[in-house]
């Protein structure tokens, strides 16, 4: 096999091991796409001013996301149907975070449930939670997130209804995969993932299926999307989730500084400036180019992070340049996941952490926590 060197080498493997219909939906945003195509172009197009002749030696990524100590500013983002990626992709990916020391988030929509997770690691995760027209089922959720001992609730803000994404309709995505000639004949070309998913027997959504009375077919998420999840969700929802949870509280998907400050008068830990992966409103802004605005409204008053096209050290460092104080990954870790397992986690934490470091050496650092729009070029040459 080919020395695996970037996350593109990952994201190659992972198209090649994956059923089409789950690399597909990892892999795309809505409509045209080109939210999702700008949220790493515009991170790309971010240059570094080349400091030399520094002291370089000793060199720190250590940083607390949540008060809770991380070895890089990087969680892992709440990815839905990551063990349709490879068999048990949760807690494969869960393990590979607890062991680099980094967050893990596990998705509402995870195949592998919270009790199942926090089964096979043992230190807590984050919860990411989505919220339902069944109030009753929510707060359940919260209950089960709590009594897993998940030390954040992440709650997703931007998904009450669900942006289309072509790919996924043409393939017929559904969890598990319908068993037509076309997905046998692509499945049958997967060596790797077939086995890890007939030794394993979650298949289905496991933090709903059997929890919920009354959902027949659930097999289609775009379906089960439409049925379930509120339209109605607002600010009054975050108030109720927020006493019912009792935590650290992390609102994802804040694009907008007038909800930026909403999410501050929420009380709110923290809040990830957020475009779904570009998977939602098509057109919006790159999530690097929303941040600066967000930071400067609210900044002082709440843990900004972003995510959004992140592939690399240097797009992390872009992130926290332009004031992030944390970062997610979603794609990035997928990509690894699909390639190799959880050595393939590892290999896409190791390669960011190590492009991360380096780059943060090549502007002149030694320490991540010094990080800031100083070590941008446009900064001396604008
Ligand atoms: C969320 O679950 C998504 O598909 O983006």
């Amino acid at each position: 096999m080919a020395v695996v060197t970037c996350i593109e080498d990952l994201r190659v493997l992972a198209q090649r091991r994956v059923p089409r219909m789950f690399y597909d939906y990892a892999d795309s945003g809505s409509w045209s796409e080109s939210t999702y195509r700008a949220n790493s172009s515009d991170l790309e197009a971010i240059e570094f001013r080349q400091r030399v002749a520094v002291d370089m030696d000793q060199r720190t990524l250590r940083s607390t996301m949540l008060g809770e100590p991380v070895a890089m500013p990087v969680a892992l983002a709440p990815v839905g149907l990551t063990g349709m990626q490879r068999g048990d992709g949760e807690i494969l990916a869960a393990r590979a975070a607890e062991k680099f020391g980094v967050p893990f988030t596990l998705s509402t929509m995870s195949i592998c449930s919270i009790e199942d997770v926090a089964a096979h690691v043992s230190k807590p995760f984050w919860f990411q939670l989505y919220v339902m027209r069944d109030r009753g089922f929510v707060g359940r959720l919260i209950d089960r997130a709590k009594a897993a001992g998940c030390s954040a609730l992440v709650l997703t803000l931007d998904l009450q209804i669900l942006g289309q994404r072509h790919k996924d309709l043409k393939n017929g995505l559904s969890t598990p995969p319908k068993l037509t000639l076309a997905n046998i004949a692509n499945m049958a070309t997967k060596p790797r993932w077939c086995w890890a998913m007939l030794r394993t027997r979650r298949r289905e959504f496991g933090n709903i299926v059997g929890h919920v009375t009354g959902i027949d077919d659930m097999s289609s998420l775009s379906e089960w999307t439409a049925r379930q999840f509120d339209p109605k969700l607002s600010w009054d929802d975050v108030a109720w989730i927020k006493d019912r949870w009792g935590g650290k509280l992390v609102l994802k998907g804040i694009m907008d500084a007038e909800d930026a400050h909403r999410a501050v008068a929420s009380g709110a830990d923290a809040l990830i400036v957020s475009n779904h992966g570009g998977r939602q409103l098509d057109g919006a802004p790159s999530s690097i180019r929303a941040l600066p605005a967000i930071v400067d409204a609210v900044g002082r008053d709440i843990d900004v992070w972003m995510d959004g096209g992140i592939r690399s050290g240097q797009d992390v460092i872009r992130a926290l340049a332009l004031g992030a104080k944390g970062t997610l990954i979603g794609r990035a870790f997928v990509y690894g996941l699909g390639a190799m397992g959880e050595a393939g986690v590892t290999k896409a934490l190791e390669i960011i952490a190590k492009e991360l470091d380096l780059t943060m050496a090549f502007c002149g650092l030694r320490d991540i926590a010094d990080v800031d729009a100083n070590i941008l070029w446009r900064a001396q040459n604008a």
